[in-house]
């Protein structure tokens, strides 16, 4: 039953909690991994202890080895962590103790409220740039397949429908904006995370005389300009889980990105395409059926999706009805979002190999972009040169492909008198819009899928991912 607590707060208890609530209540299991970012926050609490006269020199200087120390100790596995310690916070602090008599003055000032808040801002920055590089690294392996495959044309879809002529490199393009904005967007989160909990204590700041400023400077807490940033009130300080949502909706959009990805890639290695090989290291096979060749990692990249957005849904919940401010659910807002960040890293790995790999069937995507009727809309756009209004175009280019339909040809191949007979506005060289070059060479305006755009674009993307 109930024994005394070992936990730092035990001052006021006369029995400990039960050993089914300490199971129910410890968060070390999965917050243990914030043990880098703890040890940074204190060894910077700690120094501005000193430098306001809170702890002696020789006390910071005690409690910065002691800590030191057992950060070494952590990263070699050989730290013993104690889930009756609650968490991450508390088992660091104990075992400080243990080592360091001036640990006891280490909390000066400080709460477990505007620790965690460091912690994970801190946590936030960290992330943030690893994912950013993981998606730099998913698009150089987009940038490479585009440049091997640069004179390859496919049809573009809407509905699912053969729609126009693009060049495969310019599909790709596509991906790599959806990837940039991905990037952006942690960037954004990385700023917003740019702001120092420490000080705010649990809910209103301290009587002691701290400076919140030193603090903030020596976690890198600062602007542009090297100026420190502390957040503006205490109260917020300690209740705002705004980052953990903005982290996990960037990575729920990734995840989008990602099945949209996937998807367009599962669709183009089917018979049905027949546009890419998928490389072997990232399929697998039936254990059945000896022919298949499945593309798993496709298909786990947009499950793991269903997985980000799950994670963000999951915080939108646990964060919305809470009074302010902090409120012991809040334990439960760090599984989503190392789940968020572990999942979306692999993510962007496999994207990146399952792209590096990847054969393009160039006499497939050939076959599939001959279709003369992908070009129904330039040859409209000839009548439009021509002087006849749009609508009328559109409509005239709609009997003709009836005409080819009706007599079993492919557009291209009616006979010169029947087109001219639909409409006044069609002339001798009315099949010359259906070379293909030539259709593409037009579509030169910026963001067009032309040759001459698509090379600049290519070129934008060498500068950039350098
Ligand atoms: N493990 C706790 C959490 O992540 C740390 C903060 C505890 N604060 C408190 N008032 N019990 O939420």
């Amino acid at each position: 039953m109930a024994k005394p607590s070992h936990a730092t707060w035990g001052g006021r208890f006369s029995a400990g909690p039960a050993e089914l609530m300490l199971r129910f209540s410890e968060s070390v299991s999965f917050d243990r991994r914030l043990a880098p970012f703890d040890i940074q926050g204190s060894q910077a609490h700690a120094a501005m202890l000193a430098h306001v006269g809170l702890i002696t020199e020789r006390e910071r200087a005690a409690i910065h080895r002691g800590l030191a120390a057992i950060g070494r100790e952590i990263a070699a596995g050989q730290f013993t962590w104690d889930t009756r310690l609650e968490d991450v916070h508390m088992n660091i602090e104990q075992a400080l103790t243990k080592r360091v008599p001036a640990a006891a003055k280490l909390h000066t000032a400080r709460s477990r409220n505007d620790q965690v808040a460091t912690d994970m801002r801190l946590f936030f920055k960290y992330a943030c740039a690893e994912l950013q590089a993981g998606i730099r690294g998913a698009q150089r392996a987009l940038l490479g397949l585009a440049e091997a495959n640069r004179d390859v044309l496919i049809p573009g879809y809407t509905h699912l429908q053969r729609a126009q002529p693009v060049l495969f490199a310019h599909h790709l393009l596509a991906w790599m904006e959806m990837l940039d904005r991905d990037h952006g967007r942690l960037g954004d989160v990385a700023e917003r995370a740019n702001w120092c909990p420490l000080g705010a204590g649990a809910i209103a700041g301290t009587t002691l005389p701290i400076d919140r400023e030193f603090t903030a400077r020596a976690l890198g807490f600062v602007d542009a300009k090297g100026r420190p940033r502390v957040t503006r009130n205490s109260m917020d300080t300690v209740a705002d889980r705004d980052l953990f949502l903005d982290f996990a909706a960037a990575g729920a959009v990734f995840g989008v990105h990602l099945s949209r990805i996937a998807e367009d890639l599962i669709l183009w290695a089917s018979a049905e395409f027949r546009f890419v090989d998928l490389p072997d290291a990232f399929c697998t096979g039936s254990s059945l059926m000896p022919q298949k060749k499945n593309p798993d990692s496709c298909e786990l990249l947009r499950g793991k999706a269903a997985r980000l957005q799950g994670n963000l849904q999951t915080l939108l919940t646990l964060a919305k009805g809470l009074p302010l401010t902090y409120n012991r659910d809040l334990q439960e807002d760090k599984p989503p979002v190392f789940d968020t960040f572990d999942q979306a890293l692999v993510c962007a790995e496999v994207l990146a190999g399952t792209l590096a790999g990847l054969r393009v069937r160039a006499d497939q995507c050939a076959a599939a972009v001959a279709d003369p009727a992908l070009l129904a809309t330039d040859l409209a756009d000839y009548l439009v040169e021509r002087g006849v209004p749009f609508r009328e175009a559109h409509h005239a280019v709609g009997a003709v492909v009836r005409l080819a339909e009706k007599a079993g040809v492919a557009l291209d191949r009616l006979p010169t008198a029947d087109v001219l007979a639909v409409h006044p506005g069609f002339g001798a060289d009315w099949a010359t819009v259906f070379d293909l070059r030539r259709a593409m060479a037009k579509r030169r305006g910026t963001g067009m899928p032309g040759p001459a755009q698509v090379a600049r674009q290519l070129a934008h993307w060498r500068r950039e991912l350098r």
